[in-house]
């Protein structure tokens, strides 16, 4: 670009355009509004619950009724979707995570509690066994604690298709096991489901920035060991692409990226590649960081908030799930 240029400083001034406020609202690249968000939160048990996450300052858990209030509030602010996940009561979380397939589970009820009180709002459910598992995998382990992939694959079809009955709009499966977006397709297709999205967490990595999100569902105690036989390798981008070359073939109508900032690069190259809806999720990890800067006096809240969020949009994010979605919809004017 700059070798094709003839004019030279002082005919080209770039600060030109930045020196005034409309001017450089005029030449922005890159929008965020609040229609590029979406808002992940925990549901628990019981009735005019909300419960503090500590490790997630400003997050909490809510009780079906108080999570309906969220549910208004996210569609008051122009917030198109919310992403749920629940707070399993501990004594239905056994070895093969069956409350997964219950009709009747959290999840469900919270979708369906939902979709009746607020109808226009976006569903987004998680597909994947750790909030439900008494190890805390994200599938089916062996007795030597290996996630097994074709047997969890069984299990999220059907964990897919109770979400969807319950009226679920797009299920997104978490849990980065090989082969169950065409599966969990299939399925659906089969029910009769062919408006129920996929967003495929498509190049999820074995992360450490995911602690707090496991405190939020109950899991972290109950973790044995890590993720990585089945979550990637923060060295690999390669791999990604075809992570998301293999979704997309099997069905996935948009696809995820996962942990957002220190993954941009990720985003960016998926987005140029394939051309498709890509979202990212700002995790839980950072939402914290940026908490624990804000506390320390070393950043100012809205500022980062709204600067990592534009940041996304400018490597190719379609949308972003992130905790901070409605004071980012507020800032934003919605
Ligand atoms: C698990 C799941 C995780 C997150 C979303 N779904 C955690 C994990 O893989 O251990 C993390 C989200 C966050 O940290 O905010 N299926």
């Amino acid at each position: 670009m700059a070798t094709t240029m003839t004019a030279s400083f002082p005919a080209i001034r770039l600060r030109r355009t930045r020196a005034a406020a409309w001017s450089r609202r005029l030449h922005a690249e890159t929008v965020l509004t609040p229609a590029d968000l979406i808002w992940p939160l925990f549901v628990t048990v019981g009735q005019g619950v909300e419960e503090p996450i500590a490790s997630l300052p400003g997050v909490s858990r809510w009780s079906l009724d108080r999570l309906v209030e969220r549910g208004r509030e996210a569609a008051a602010l122009g917030i198109p979707c919310v992403a749920l996940f629940p707070n399993t009561p501990p004594g239905l979380r056994t070895d093969d995570g069956r409350e997964a397939l219950n009709p009747d589970n959290l999840m469900c009820r919270a979708v369906r509690a939902l979709k009746d009180a607020v109808p226009d709002l976006g569903i987004l459910t998680d597909v994947a066994l750790d909030p439900y598992t008494s190890h805390g995998h994200d599938g089916l382990v062996d007795a030597a604690g290996y996630v097994l992939n074709d047997a969890t694959a069984a299990v999220l079809v059907g964990q897919a298709l109770v979400q969807a009955e319950a009226g679920a709009d797009i299920v997104a499966p978490s849990d980065m096991m090989d082969g169950r977006i065409g599966q969990i397709r299939g399925a659906l297709e089969a029910g009769g489901h062919h408006n129920v999205q996929i967003m495929a967490y498509a190049a999820k990595y074995a992360s450490a920035f995911y602690g707090p999100f496991r405190d939020a569902v109950g899991s972290r105690g109950l973790l044995k060991g890590d993720k990585k036989t089945y979550q990637m390798d923060a060295a690999n981008a390669e791999e990604a692409l075809r992570e998301v070359a293999l979704d997309l073939a099997e069905g996935a109508d948009s696809v995820m990226v996962k942990p957002g900032l220190p993954y941009l690069d990720i985003v960016r190259r998926v987005r140029d590649a394939f051309r498709v809806p890509t979202f990212a999720y700002q995790v839980s990890g950072e939402y914290a960081m940026i908490e624990a800067a804000v506390a320390a006096g070393a950043g100012e809240r809205d500022a980062l908030v709204l600067e990592t969020l534009m940041a996304f949009k400018r490597a190719g994010c379609a949308g972003v799930l992130t905790y901070h979605a409605p004071l980012a919809a507020r800032l934003l004017g919605a």
